[in-house]
Parts: structure tokens; C-alpha cells; sequence
């Protein structure tokens, strides 16, 4: 079988790991990959906004299954392109993925089926919005969360505790800061409590959750610091206790699918759930519709059986027949970034000790890494690598994890320090 993986970071290296582990999958494809996936599969140099020569690309390989990582390609119709030509594909159609291009549309669908969600009015133009704002700080609220509408690379959203900051980025969104993903804000009440992401599978027919994970999203330790795509992430997330799980099957994941079923929406790949636990209460913060990055690493890390069966089965309607099984190790994926992530970088810098890290039985998924004139391997984008280690427990995976991570060095790469640190706490 061969199978082509779609995008070039981390969640694809990881997705690619698993997959070239299937005893089927003679050939692993990536477009386009970065250095560390072509020790893994071969690269093929095509952009992911590049649908109809993916889909060429597939029909001329006589590819079985593609995977999408990203979410650009998902919200521009690139599974609508695929099946058109009868190619097999994993991943939501243009509409379905609008659950992640449109937070406006993931709210309605959300109220519709009843999932427990942030409350939150919708706006077009400023004055109302503002009004808004000013009104929710007068009658008590502690903090306010603005969203742009459309999809804005993670900056799109403000979580402010003042007034003045949110009266500010609110004015950004309706002057194009964020282009027309700005023009329709969500105001949203702000949660308190530990977040985690829940990642299942679903055909239309039926959905399967994968095992727990949580990220870190701010930059620095102690959660300090500017929203990054996440700087690391551990699986299983302690905060989703048995409880929370039950509750997140009955007022989550059973309402999404009778939801996506009572739409007709185009569902065959896997549904992100960004949740907040408030009190032993899980209520959505937002859906995104394709694998969380660094999530996907931690619970990779994790999974024991045949990815690519369980991604074809899922991307042809046959999920119910899946198996799914997995290590009862917990698993943490420290990331590595560039000086300045997540704002301006400098590129070009030889990494060194990949090779030890992984002698430590480590397993180091490259996300922005690519190979100079020299052929040495460098720095390429802001968040570089996720070392990945395992332990019998969170402690002692914790510990592998920055074992690999201190034999490796780039010129001003930095990593945060308590990756699991929340985990831990829930032990004591
Ligand atoms: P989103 O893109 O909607 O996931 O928002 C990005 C991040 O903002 C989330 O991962 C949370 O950390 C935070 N966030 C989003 N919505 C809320 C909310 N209603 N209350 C508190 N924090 C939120
Ligand atoms: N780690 C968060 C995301 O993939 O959006």
C-alpha cells in the first residue's frame, strides 16, 4: 500500500512515523516533508496548497490513502478535489471543515446539538461589539475572550483581562489586521480551569476517541508569555479523569456526531476538540478538524496497532471495524524553537546531537528543519523539533524527554522546562 501525507511539521513526521510502521505500507509519501521526514518517507517537492497536483500526484502514484495534516488545505476544498477523483482521502470536506474555518459556524452547529460551550455574541462592525465588551466589564466580568472569525495562523484570538486590551484587538480585527478573517468577531465569555485536547476519529458513522493529551501553548514556562502553536505536549492528560471522559463521550462527542449526521456534513478523518474543564465540567473552546501539533506526537508515541488501517477504515466509511489499542506509558513531546519564536527568527543554524538524542531511545519528530548547501541539517521555521520519549510513568517520561532534549543544540533554540509539569500536580 502507499499512502501520501500531506504538509511538513511536526504532526506530519509524527503521522508518517506511525504510518511507515504498518506492516502493509510499502511506500510513505510526504508533500513536501521537512529534513527529519525524509529519513522517513520520500519527499515530494508540492506545496499543500497545491490541490490539484496533490491530487494528480496520487492518481499518477496510484496512491491508497492520503492523509491531510493542515487545516489550509482541509477549509479550501482539498477532500471535495480528491473524491471528485475518486481518490481515497482522510480528512472533512470544505463544508465540514468550515467547524474550524469559521468559529462563527462551529458556535451555531455547537448551540444547535446542545454541546457545552463558552457563551458568545457575534459581530460584523465595531460599535456593537465594543458596546458589548464595555457591558460584560461593568456587570463583573473578570476577563473576555475576542476571536476572529476566520482562520488567522493561532493569532486570531484574544484572552483579556482588561477593557482596554480587548477594546484594542477588537478595533485590529475590523481594520484588517487579520484580513477578512477579522470581519465577523466573536465576544466570548471567558473559562477558567485546565485545558485539554481531545482528538477522535470519526466516519459519519460512528467516533472513536484517541487517549487524552493536553498542550502549552504560551511560549514560556509558568504558561508565561505570548499563544505559540504549542511548545510541548504530554498524553494521558490526568485532568480528564474517568468522569470527565464520560461526560465528554455523552455531551460532546455522541451531540457531534448526531450533529454532523443530522447536517449531512462530509466527515471522514478527525475532529479536535479543544476543551476546558471547568469544575469536573468539559465544555468546548473550539473544534478544529485535523491533528493537533505537538498533541499528535505525544499520542503517536502511544498508539500500538496498524495507523494506516485505522486511517483508511476511518477515511472509507468502515471506522466501526478499526482497532485501536494503546501503550499504558505516558508519552511527552518537548518542543524545540527558534530564538525570538513566536515572533521574528533567524534561519540557517546546524543542529547538533540528533543522533544522540535518539540513542536515548528518544524519537525526534522534526517540524521547521531543512538541509543547507552543506547538507547539514538547520533551523528553518519557528518551532523546530518535538523530542518524544515515553516512561513507565509521566515522571520518568518527563525525564527521558529532556535527556534527548539536552543532547541537542542550535544557535539560539529554547525549549520550555516544564513540559508534564501539570501532570505532576495532579499526582500529588
Ligand atoms: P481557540 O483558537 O478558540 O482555541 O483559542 C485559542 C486559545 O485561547 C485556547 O486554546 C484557550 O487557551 C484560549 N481560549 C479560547 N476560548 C476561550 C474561552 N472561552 N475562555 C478562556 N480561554 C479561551
Ligand atoms: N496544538 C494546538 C493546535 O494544533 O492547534
Amino acid at each position: 500500500m502507499k499512502v501520501l501525507v500531506v504538509g511538513s511539521g511536526g504532526r506530519e513526521h509524527a503521522l508518517v512515523w506511525q504510518l511507515k510502521q504498518s506492516p502493509e505500507v510499502e511506500t510513505v509519501y510526504c508533500a513536501p516533508g521537512n529534513a527529519g521526514i525524509s529519513a522517513d518517507a520520500e519527499c515530494v517537492p508540492i506545496g499543500v496548497g497545491e490541490l490539484e497536483k496533490l491530487a494528480d500526484f496520487a492518481a499518477e502514484h496510484a496512491v491508497d490513502l492520503t492523509v491531510v495534516g493542515p487545516e489550509a488545505p482541509l477549509c479550501d476544498g482539498i477532500v471535495d478535489c480528491f473524491r471528485r477523483r475518486n481518490l481515497v482521502v482522510f480528512g472533512p470536506d470544505r463544508e465540514a471543515a468550515q467547524l474550524e474555518g469559521s468559529k462563527d459556524f462551529a458556535k451555531s452547529f455547537m448551540l444547535k446539538y446542545g454541546i457545552p460551550t463558552a457563551k458568545a455574541a457575534t459581530f460584523t462592525a465595531e460599535a456593537p461589539a465594543a458596546e458589548y465588551v464595555k457591558k460584560e466589564f461593568a456587570a463583573g466580568a473578570k476577563g473576555i475572550v475576542i476571536k476572529a472569525d476566520g482562520l488567522a495562523a493561532g493569532k486570531g484570538v484574544l484572552v483579556a483581562d482588561n477593557e482596554a486590551d480587548a477594546l484594542e484587538f477588537l478595533a485590529g480585527c475590523f481594520h484588517g489586521t487579520f484580513g477578512a478573517a477579522g470581519a465577523k468577531v466573536l465576544v466570548e465569555e471567558c473559562l477558567v480551569g485546565e485545558e485539554a485536547s481531545i482528538l477522535a476519529l470519526t466516519d459519519g458513522n460512528t467516533i472513536v476517541p484517541l487517549v487524552s493529551s493536553q498542550d502549552h501553548k504560551r511560549v514560556f514556562d509558568n504558561d508565561e508569555g505570548p499563544n505559540t502553536g504549542g511548545m510541548g505536549a504530554y498524553s494521558p492528560a490526568p485532568v480528564v479523569t474517568d468522569a470527565v471522559w464520560k461526560k465528554i463521550d455523552a455531551e460532546i462527542l455522541q451531540p457531534f456526531l448526531r450533529g454532523i449526521r443530522a447536517e449531512k456534513l462530509n466527515f471522514r478523518g478527525v475532529i479536535f476538540v479543544g476543551i476546558m474543564v471547568v469544575d469536573g465540567e468539559p465544555k468546548v473552546l473550539e473544534f478544529n478538524v485535523r491533528f493537533g501539533d505537538p498533541e499528535i506526537q505525544p499520542v503517536m508515541r502511544r498508539f500500538e496497532g496498524d495507523w494506516f488501517d485505522v486511517l483508511k477504515k476511518t477515511a472509507e466509511g468502515r471506522l466501526a471495524e478499526a482497532k485501536l489499542a494503546w501503550s499504558e506509558e505516558p508519552a511527552v513531546s518537548v518542543v524545540l524553537a527558534s530564538g525570538g519564536y513566536p515572533g521574528s527568527y533567524a534561519k540557517g543554524y546546524p543542529i547538533s546531537g540528533l543522533d544522540e538524542a535518539a540513542a536515548t531511545g528518544a524519537v525526534v519528530f522534526h517540524a521547521g528543519t531543512s538541509f543547507d548547501k552543506e547538507g547539514r541539517i538547520v533551523n528553518s521555521g519557528g518551532r523546530v523539533l518535538g523530542v518524544s520519549a515515553r516512561g513507565r510513568d509521566i515522571r520518568e517520561a518527563i525525564q527521558h524527554a529532556y535527556e534527548a532534549v539536552d543532547k541537542i543544540s542550535f544557535k539560539d533554540g529554547f525549549c520550555r522546562r516544564d513540559i508534564g509539569a501539570k501532570a505532576l500536580k495532579h499526582l500529588k
